[in-house]
């Protein structure tokens, strides 16, 4: 981020507190994110190497996820919850790619991410793109809003991409994604990725360092975990697994990363 627009900010963010989105931002390359962000970053790096890897390997899932829904499944409209700062392969340039018509609601609850909403409403002229400054746990607000673009009597790709870390069990994100998936009809999609805390013990390591440092804590949770999510829907194949390793295609690096993936069916 440059000096002039770190002057413009300070009223809206306070940037002595490290925030995931920026923390985030900054593992990916991104330019927005203020010294307090890099200094946990970088001490995650230092705690687990394999962050960087992760993390590319988590947007890189998030692109074939939605090229999977659009192409295959054939859905046209995505609820893409916690979708941080803008970078490569949005969710409506992966889906309007791929069919124009596409309408996409963003949603996330960071002021930085509101700040740089402009970059996600770039939409084809034959599709829509909404943004909702909201919090996952307030899913009738987010169904309510959502309703100004998206048709919920057809089906709806719910995206949840890395932000179910970001609510804790005792906010029971088990019943926020039930009731998410109740708001649409058979035949959408749900697609999750979740920091893993069973894969190796130096991300349960840098998840301890994060939760010294965010203002909001991280859950970073098993397989077995990650799987609730997905109960009462049917998983596509290859099902729940690293999200190096979901249909990531020939010659693609498939070792196991801390970050499970899946993508299932409401029936
Ligand atoms: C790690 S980033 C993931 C970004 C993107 N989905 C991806 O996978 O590349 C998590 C995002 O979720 C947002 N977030 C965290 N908790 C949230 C909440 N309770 N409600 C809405 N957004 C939230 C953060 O602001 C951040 O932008």
């Amino acid at each position: 981020m440059t000096g002039t627009q770190q002057q413009d900010m300070p009223a809206l963010f306070d940037t002595s507190v490290p925030h995931i989105a920026r923390v985030y931002n900054y593992w990916l390359g991104g330019k927005d994110h203020f010294a307090a962000d890099r200094e946990l970053a970088e001490r995650f790096i230092a705690a687990d190497p394999e962050v960087l890897a992760g993390v590319r390997a988590n947007r890189a899932f998030l692109a074939r996820a939605v090229h999977f829904l659009a192409a295959q499944a054939r859905i046209r409209q995505f609820l893409d919850i916690g979708t941080g700062i803008p970078t490569v392969d949005n969710t409506h340039e992966v889906a309007q790619g791929v069919a124009p018509d596409s309408r996409i609601v963003y949603v996330d609850n960071d002021p930085i991410v509101l700040a740089h909403a402009r970059a996600l409403l770039t939409s084809d002229p034959d599709g829509a793109t909404d943004y909702i400054d909201a919090d996952l746990r307030n899913t009738g607000t987010i169904l309510a809003q959502a309703a100004r673009t998206l048709d919920f009597g057809r089906p709806v790709a719910v995206m949840l991409m890395g932000i179910l870390q970001c609510i804790p069990d005792e906010d029971d994100p088990r019943a926020i994604v039930a009731a998410l998936m109740d708001g649409v009809p058979p035949g959408s999609y749900l697609a999750i990725s979740h920091p893993a805390s069973d894969v190796h013990a130096e991300a349960r390591a840098g998840a301890a360092l994060l939760n010294e440092g965010l203002a909001t804590p991280v859950t970073f949770r098993t397989r077995a975990a990650v799987a609730r999510f997905f109960d009462g829907l049917e998983l596509v194949r290859p099902g729940l697994v690293s999200v190096s390793q979901w249909r990531s295609g020939m010659g693609a690096d498939t070792r196991p990363l801390a970050n499970w993936a899946g993508v299932a069916r409401k029936t």
